[in-house]
């Protein structure tokens, strides 16, 4: 099983929906997907179809304690071979009652490990902000994938996000990789969009890390979460779904060349 967090300190860039709809993507490749929803906001949860209040309380528990496993707090979806772990607002309280205790940083990394047979892929959806639920997911992946906007002051955002990156990779876990910085909902052919690749292409930092597939804004994308859906069953053939298939095609080959 590899890991892969999904992460940016910016909100609504499409961190929950690349979670759900690549992992989606890579169940029709035939691949077991673990999706574990990181974020107190619970979106990837409610996107999902499930809505319930204790999951982030039972989420802190497993993290806290040893004796707890997250097999027993995982469920399945409507999604053959996509399963959740879901969360509530509740996991909050992790940010604040788990600061400052000893190993607090690797509470996740030291819960995966049994999962490992299981799933081909654990991708977590992490919350907009570089706190401490953020740093675990961190410390427990292998690889990272930062969504962001196509406009040109999202670019000014990548730093932080790298830096804490580069700061975990230094201090916890060194084989941490940067699976790719993805365009999310692109409007083809605006000066915008244009702007923002052209500042990446340019990049000497972020330059090898633009993936070639980009997220094109569809309508579809933001529709499927109302029916529980991820694109890929919601509206098979849209656009999104084909991003997202495209996208999951692109993973494959990276992660194939950085194993
Ligand atoms: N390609 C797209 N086309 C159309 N709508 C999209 C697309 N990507 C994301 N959206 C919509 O944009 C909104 C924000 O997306 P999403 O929730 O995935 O962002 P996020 O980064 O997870 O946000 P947060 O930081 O709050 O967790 C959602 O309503 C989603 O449906
Ligand atoms: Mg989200």
């Amino acid at each position: 099983m590899k890991t892969i967090a999904i992460i940016n300190q910016k909100g609504g860039v499409g961190k929950t929906t690349t979670a759900i709809n690549l992992g989606a993507a890579w169940t029709e490749e035939g691949k077991k997907i673990l999706l574990l929803d990181m974020d107190p906001q619970a979106s990837a949860s409610a996107a999902l179809g499930v809505r319930d209040i204790e999951a982030g309380e039972r989420l802190f528990q497993t993290m806290k304690e040893k004796s707890k496993e997250l097999a027993n707090i995982i469920v399945h979806t409507s999604c053959n071979g996509l399963d959740l772990i879901p969360t509530s607002g509740h996991l909050g309280q992790a940010e604040s009652q788990l600061a400052g205790k000893a190993g607090c940083q690797t509470l996740l990394k030291g819960r995966i490990a049994k999962l490992e047979d299981q799933y081909d892929y654990l991708v977590i959806d992490c919350s907009p902000s570089l706190g401490l639920l953020a740093i675990n997911a961190l410390s427990a992946a292998d690889f990272v994938i930062v969504p962001m906007e196509a406009h040109p002051l999202s670019v000014e955002g990548l730093s932080e996000v790298m830096g804490t990156i580069a700061d975990v990779t230094d201090a916890i876990n060194n084989p941490l990789q940067i699976l790719g910085i993805l365009l999310t909902r692109i409007k083809s052919g605006t000066n915008l969009t244009k702007e923002c690749v052209g500042m990446l292409s340019d990049s000497p930092v972020y330059s090898k890390h633009l993936l070639t597939t980009q997220i094109r804004e569809n309508i579809k994308i933001a529709e499927a979460p109302s029916h529980a859906q991820p694109v890929t069953v919601y509206a098979t053939n849209s656009s999104g779904a084909e991003d997202y298939r495209a996208l999951a095609k692109e993973l494959n080959q990276r992660i194939g060349g950085m194993s």
